[in-house]
């Protein structure tokens, strides 16, 4: 397995944070953790993606992903893991 091949990151800008990316945070670092893939993944927040519209804003690798919430984080995540 090679080691943080995936950028994971997160939108924490104040738009997305107060929208639900401050606890979606949690649940994608739980999941990373339950699921052993820490070493796989670099997870990092970054500031406004400026697409706060869309937002709360995930960007996996070169995929954006719009209006992520508590309740189709896991799918999101679990889909594009189950594609690799
Ligand atoms: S705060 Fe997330 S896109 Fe602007």
């Amino acid at each position: 397995m090679e080691n943080h091949d995936i950028e994971l990151t997160i939108c924490m800008g104040s738009s997305c944070f107060s929208r639900g990316n401050k606890k979606t945070l949690q649940l994608i670092q739980d999941y990373l953790k339950e699921t052993g893939r820490l070493q796989q993944v670099t997870f990092r927040g970054s500031h406004c993606f400026g697409q706060c519209e869309h937002g709360p804003m995930l960007r996996i690798n070169d995929t954006q992903y719009n209006q992520v919430t508590e309740a189709n984080v896991i799918n999101i995540l679990d889909q594009f893991f189950e594609s690799r």
